[in-house]
């Protein structure tokens, strides 16, 4: 199989199902907000308030170009990786996009005791939610290969139709 770009808002569990994925198919995993903190010595809220998020943003497109000649694997993309067609490119040209998603009230249960996300700090809120959700829906959707709710499912079942829907793409597992 191609890599799997696991990609959608954030919350909506691309951590947690990547790395069972990376378990089940024997790929290394990768996930992109600890790769980039590790490269910058520093957390991603630290680099967002002393570098500001364009700098974010430029590492994210750097990290993402690197893939096309690695071994295949399992990216944790951030949230906002869609946001950028150039990301999406390079997501497209080594490997398969999945996009997961999860009901904004969801979101807030899973995201609501952490504090790494600038962007959601002083916005725990289902309106501030919801309303970031749509606005990057178009982007999510034009990026995604395959589709996954996760909001009322297991990590195991996610995974199974991840990797499902990956086949009937004639993905080989
Ligand atoms: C972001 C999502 C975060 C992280 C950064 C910005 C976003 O990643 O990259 O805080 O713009 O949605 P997760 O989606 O892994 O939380």
């Amino acid at each position: 199989m191609d890599t799997l770009f696991l990609i959608g808002f954030m919350g909506a569990g691309k951590t947690s199902v990547s790395r069972a994925l990376s378990r089940q198919l024997g790929r290394p995993v990768v996930e992109m907000d600890q790769r980039i903190a590790e490269q910058e010595g520093m957390s991603v809220s630290d680099i967002f308030a002393r570098k500001g998020e364009g700098y974010f943003r430029s590492c994210e497109t750097a990290l993402l170009n690197s893939f096309s000649h690695s071994e295949p694997c399992v990216v944790s993309c951030g949230g906002g990786v869609p946001m950028r067609e150039e990301n999406v490119a390079a997501m497209r040209r080594s490997g398969l996009v999945v996009l997961l998603t999860a009901r904004p009230e969801v979101i807030l249960r899973r995201v609501k005791d952490d504090h790494s996300r600038p962007l959601l700090e002083g916005h725990k809120d289902i309106a501030y939610i919801a309303a970031l959700m749509e606005q990057r829906r178009p982007k999510y959707e034009a990026a995604a290969d395959i589709t996954v709710d996760t909001s009322d499912r297991t990590i195991a079942e996610i995974c199974r139709e991840v990797l499902q829907q990956a086949a009937l793409r004639g993905q080989p597992q």
